[in-house]
């Protein structure tokens, strides 16, 4: 079964398409990141414009890498939920055009289920159950994930999610947006130990996480040694604040892997590409004798194959949509 997927949930406009959930015949991203980066971080208004200029011809790249017609498309997966609204609605209008004019069936597919399916194109032999540590721009839940589309949230962040929390940091040290990935480069030659960071706990959960005071602490760290005129060493406090994050992610997952007996852990989401975190997970389950999968860093970041991924399995289990589907910023992984 061949399905055309649709992502327009944030900065990025992607269409592919993704043989019976796990072969990516073709896959397309158009990134507006150059355009954002100027205002320091993603602006809803020049989103939306964006993706209605590039939709048209990203999905039509998308279909003649393939080699294929839109006769050929057996159903149309559209990331209808969560993210910016009106960035949203121009891949569910796009798609349900597609499928009325087409006849082929509208499948509407979960933004950070999609994440957690890039997994399964990575990793051809993962199937669920498991525990998916989702951490993202906007979301850092611990997932259990009981079937392809039947998943709990165990723990989730009470403040900010992890990417924010990472490319607020990289701000503050002149990075540009999303500062994300230049933080975790920069960290590599830096001291994680250099200097102490706080380890934020929620009282009331041990699964749940908040890093809006551990960014609080190193953006003070930061202003208060500008003002005093002291030059810090910047690799130092990248990988001091990253190794901060990791071992905060790292601790709950592995308290909630313990709790809930789960030895197959698995991660998704734009900071699953993350190095600190990929290393810590792959020796630490090593040790403990866990299975440990996470996607190829290139389907770390939204695109559209994982759309198609976690779409096939949204078909099979019948959720279908008519023309009345509408996108939702907000909504439940589970
Ligand atoms: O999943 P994603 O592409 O978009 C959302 O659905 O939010 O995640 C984007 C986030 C950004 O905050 C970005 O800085 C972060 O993922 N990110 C990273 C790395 N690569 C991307 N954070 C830490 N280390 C990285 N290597
Ligand atoms: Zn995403």
């Amino acid at each position: 079964m061949k399905i055309l997927a649709i992502e327009s949930s944030c900065d990025e406009t992607a269409a592919a398409v993704v043989q019976d959930g796990r072969e990516v015949i073709s896959s397309v991203v158009a990134s507006q990141v150059e355009e954002h980066k100027l205002y320091g971080g993603v602006v809803p208004e020049i989103a939306s414009r964006r993706h209605a200029e590039a939709i048209v011809p990203v999905v039509q790249q998308a279909l003649d890498d393939a080699g294929l017609s839109l006769d050929n498309i057996n159903a149309a997966a559209v990331t209808y939920a969560p993210g910016l609204i009106g960035a949203l609605l121009v891949g569910v209008n796009f798609a349900k055009g597609l499928s009325l004019s087409s006849g082929i069936p509208l499948v509407p597919t979960h933004h950070l289920r999609s994440h957690i399916a890039s997994n399964y194109i990575s990793n051809p032999d993962l199937k669920p159950p498991f525990l998916c540590l989702v951490v993202s721009g906007g979301h850092s839940h611990i997932v259990k994930v009981e079937d392809y589309t039947k998943m709990k949230i165990i723990g989730r962040t009470r403040d900010d999610a992890a990417g924010e929390a990472f490319d607020k940091a990289a701000r503050t040290m002149g990075m540009s947006y999303p500062g994300g990935i230049e933080l975790d480069k920069t960290a590599e030659d830096g001291n994680p130990l250099a200097f102490k960071l706080p380890r934020p706990v929620v009282h009331d959960s041990e699964y749940d996480f908040s890093f809006s005071g551990l960014k609080t602490a190193v953006i003070n760290l930061i202003h208060n040694s500008q003002q005093k005129g002291i030059e810090l060493n910047k690799a130092d406090v990248c990988a001091s604040f990253r190794y901060a994050v990791v071992d905060c992610l790292t601790t709950n997952f592995f308290k909630a892997a313990q709790d809930y007996g789960e030895t197959r852990l698995v991660i998704a989401g734009g900071v699953s590409a993350n190095s600190l975190l990929r290393k810590t997970l792959s020796e630490e389950c090593k040790n403990r004798g866990y299975e440990f999968y996470m996607p190829d860093k290139s389907l770390c970041g939204d695109n559209a194959a994982m759309v198609g991924s976690q779409g096939y399995y949204e078909y099979l289990s019948g959720n279908i949509a008519d023309l009345s589907l509408n996108a939702y910023a907000t909504m439940s992984i589970e």
